[in-house]
């Protein structure tokens, strides 16, 4: 340990609301990971940076230190274009990831994807993949680079080797009630997502009832905390604020969000999912300098979705990751639940509200998530929406469609469903998609 600071001190100024610099960040961040700063002072860092918070240069200090606390991937010319990634802070149905991955690469921009699990109400694009029968996202750093050089698309996970100090932090904010900090939010997502080495960044930072940031204003506050530490390590981003008032398209739950990828991937599927590919791949073209505008970018998007080259890549990239890729000619051959059960609607009238979050929750009661983190997943289990906000429906008609492996877990399932939809006279006020696109 430095001779130079005390954790004390440190944790000390921070509590008094002064700013950190950068090396009183490095021994917070290596003492802490290499086991030297034990869990309680670090509890007690975390606890004063969530009431004081921090500036832009101490929150890109504290990436920067967490992802160098692990392997690190220097991409930079490796490939003619620049690799771009996109990240979501995540919400319900966002399946977006699984199409726009191949669909962009397909384009022939490598895509490094560094992506997550499940965590509460919303899913995971790692525990959707592994519903695809042998799909590893488990990779090492070689198998990383080679199936992204072979295949130019590869998507895994966080392993103990990247950003260790995040997993650990991440545990520690988990039990002492600091997760919800914005600069602690976007430290740990950048941390992980920089490691596996991306030039450029698409940020999609999800707004509304089922996002972490429930309202516009904080939504914006962590965007411009994520783009900022972007800005400081170089790699240039773009971040878009999108709705999550409700589920993205209407599948909602493992293997069923890969059939609607399929559907997406084969120029199909809901307008809200393929708006969300279309707009972002043509920022992430844009970003690598393969497009020179977004129209640009739009069109080659909606020409590679719709001649089957971007479904042809989701095959190769599923096959170099050890998976079925026969699944995706062919979806009968992924999980699917031997109980489907329709919700029928209460009363006539229009929909008015479907509450992300507790669609979420009811498709996480069927099991299609966990409620613990030794929980196992039934990736055949989840909701399918016949009806979206907006839509009529009559009395008695089915508003979505329930998926069990256990009949027991669909009473549970059906009251949070019914709990989340609101059923009423007249037209809801129409949301926006896309909310606010910031640079
Ligand atoms: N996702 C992360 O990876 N970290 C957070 O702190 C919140 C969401």
């Amino acid at each position: 340990m430095s001779p130079n600071f005390l954790p004390y001190e440190i944790i000390f100024k921070k509590r008094n609301g002064r700013r950190l610099d950068r090396d009183e960040i490095e021994f917070m961040v290596g003492g802490f990971t290499r086991g030297d700063i034990p869990d309680y002072q670090m509890a007690a860092f975390l606890m004063a940076v969530f009431f004081h918070g921090m500036d832009d240069a101490e929150t890109a200090a504290l990436t920067q230190e967490m992802m160098a606390s692990g392997e690190v991937l220097d991409l930079h010319g490796r490939f003619p274009v620049r690799t771009v990634d996109k990240h979501s802070t995540g919400g319900v149905g966002d399946k977006v990831s699984l199409p726009l991955t191949p669909a962009v690469a397909a384009c022939g921009v490598p895509v490094p994807m560094m992506s997550g699990r499940g965590l509460g109400h919303t899913g995971g694009t790692l525990d959707k993949l592994e519903s695809i029968p042998g799909f590893r996202t488990n990779l090492s750093k070689d198998e990383f680079v080679q199936v992204l050089s072979r295949v130019g698309g590869a998507i895994i996970g966080q392993t103990d080797k990247i950003a260790p100090a995040d997993r650990k932090m991440y545990a520690l904010r988990d039990v002492t009630a600091t997760v919800d900090c914005i600069p602690l939010i976007a430290a740990s997502i950048l941390s992980k997502k920089l490691a596996a080495g991306p030039e450029a960044l698409v940020l999609d930072v999800k707004t509304g009832h089922g996002a972490f940031m429930q309202t516009l204003a904080d939504s914006k506050r962590l965007a411009r905390a994520m783009l900022g530490i972007c800005r400081k390590a170089g790699r240039p981003a773009v971040c878009f604020i999108t709705d999550m008032e409700q589920p993205l398209g209407r599948a909602i739950g493992n293997a069923l969000e890969i059939r609607e990828t399929i559907e997406c991937l084969s120029g199909e599927g809901p307008a809200d999912l393929r708006e969300l590919v279309v707009t972002f791949g043509a920022e992430m073209l844009k970003l690598a300098g393969r497009v020179k505008n977004s129209e640009e970018g739009r069109k080659a998007i909606l020409t590679v979705l719709s001649n089957g080259q971007a479904r042809r890549k989701f095959a190769e990239i599923v096959e170099a990751q050890g998976g079925d890729p026969k699944a995706i000619d062919d979806p009968a051959r992924l999980p699917a639940a031997r109980h489907v059960v329709a919700v029928e609607a209460p009363k006539s009238g229009v929909v008015q509200r479907l509450a992300a979050r507790d669609v979420g929750v009811a498709s996480l009661l069927l099991g299609a998530g966990r409620t613990r983190a030794s929980d196992k997943i039934d990736f055949a289990a989840g909701i399918v929406l016949a009806k979206k906000t907006g839509d009529r429906v009559k009395k008695g008609e089915p508003v979505a469609w329930l998926h069990a492996g256990d009949p027991a877990r669909i009473p549970d399932g059906r009251a949070r469903f019914l709990a989340a939809l609101k059923i009423g006279a007249g037209r809801p006020k129409k949301r926006k998609l896309i909310w606010q696109i910031l640079k």
